[in-house]
């Protein structure tokens, strides 16, 4: 299959539709991550999704609506948090987990649970497309399983050409980490992944909402996002975290290179470091967020056989962050 990557305008909207019309799976833009989107209520064509990214069948996707109005349709009970939290983030990067009407979207969709997550996106190209199209968009994030997340057209094309027939190119995304999925379905909402719209943000306006630690996510069996199970946003080469401390990082390269290793380090602007690879995060977490996934996949274009990521205080959007690179690292810590 030969993969087009065309420049959001109205012809390549236009192309974008029929092939979603055609049953078929098209990678678009959002304020977070680019997402691999089909028609959430065609199962042949959400199937088509999973093939794409090699997606194990038991992670549940988002579907994204272009209006608050389309909620209905899809949801059996809005709760009255649910409601205060679309009216306060919507468009924007929370996904909201709320009972599903049965037999209206694919089965595939929700991968068994009676659960759906319904988000609108922050970003002109998909808000067009979605409202374009009238219909509801299962979309997933662009890569191939286990892969980060990409932030760029690039990034998809990298991962998913020869297996999707189109990518349409939004530019670089805002946000650089994905959307917060919210419980809706718990007593006080729960955080089952940390994003875009944080803890802090939400309790301004429903109140109380429960983040659950490391160890209560991984001491659960079954988590509740499947996808949070699985191996995820890794490079090639294994990763470890590091304090952000530019005499241990110093240290620690120099150990690793006694060892025959080629050092890649992920750090901030102003650490002052030698190493053979050095990418830059920025100096805020906002800007962490929006540079980490192109820093994990840059590590793939070079020949490093280890990488140091630099860790940050998990107030706001670093909770997120700290959450996919702990994720990318296996947990694993350079000591
Ligand atoms: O920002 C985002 O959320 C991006 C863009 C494209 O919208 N999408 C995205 O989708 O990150 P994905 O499939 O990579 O991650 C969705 C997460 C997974 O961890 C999945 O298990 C969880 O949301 N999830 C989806 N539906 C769920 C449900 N009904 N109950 C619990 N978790 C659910
Ligand atoms: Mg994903």
């Amino acid at each position: 299959m030969k993969t087009i990557v065309e420049t959001a305008q109205p012809a390549s909207y236009a192309q974008a539709i029929a092939f979603l019309e055609q049953q078929e799976v098209v990678a678009f833009p959002t304020e977070t991550v680019y997402g691999l989107g089909a028609i959430a209520t065609d199962e042949e064509a959400v199937r088509k999704i999973f093939a794409a990214k090699a997606r194990p069948a038991d992670n549940p996707l988002i579907v994204h609506i272009g209006t608050i109005e389309e909620v209905a349709h899809y949801i059996t009970h809005v709760p009255e948090k649910a409601r205060q939290c679309m009216e306060a983030f919507w468009p924007g990067a929370l996904t909201l987990i709320m009972e599903a009407k049965p037999n209206v979207l694919a089965p595939s969709v929700m991968a068994g649970l009676s659960t759906v997550g319904l988000r609108m996106p922050d970003h002109d190209v998909a808000l067009t497309l979605l409202r374009q199209l009238g219909k509801p968009v299962a979309a997933p994030s662009a890569n191939r399983s286990g892969k980060p997340s990409p932030t760029e057209a690039q990034h998809v094309f990298e991962d998913l050409a020869g297996r999707i027939p189109m990518v349409l190119d939004g530019g670089a995304t805002g946000i650089g980490v994905e959307s917060t999925v919210l419980d809706m379905t718990t007593d006080i909402p729960t955080i089952l992944r940390p994003g875009g719209v944080t803890k802090e943000m939400l309790e301004a306006v429903i109140g109380e909402v429960f983040q659950p630690t490391k160890l209560q996510a991984e001491a659960k069996e079954t988590p509740k996002a499947p996808g949070m199970k699985y191996t995820h946003y890794a490079p090639n080469a294994p990763v470890y975290l590091i304090k952000p401390s530019a005499v241990k990082i110093q240290e620690a390269v120099q150990q690793l290179q006694a060892q025959g290793h080629r050092v890649a380090v992920l750090a901030p602007d102003d650490m002052v470091i030698d190493a053979p690879y050095i990418f830059r995060f920025g100096t805020t977490a906002e800007q962490m967020a929006v540079r980490l996934y192109d820093a994990l996949r840059a590590c793939d274009h070079t020949d490093a056989t280890i990488i140091l990521a630099t860790t940050i205080d998990e107030a706001g959007v670093g909770a997120a962050i700290m959450n996919r690179l702990e994720k990318a690292a296996g947990h694993q810590y350079y000591r």
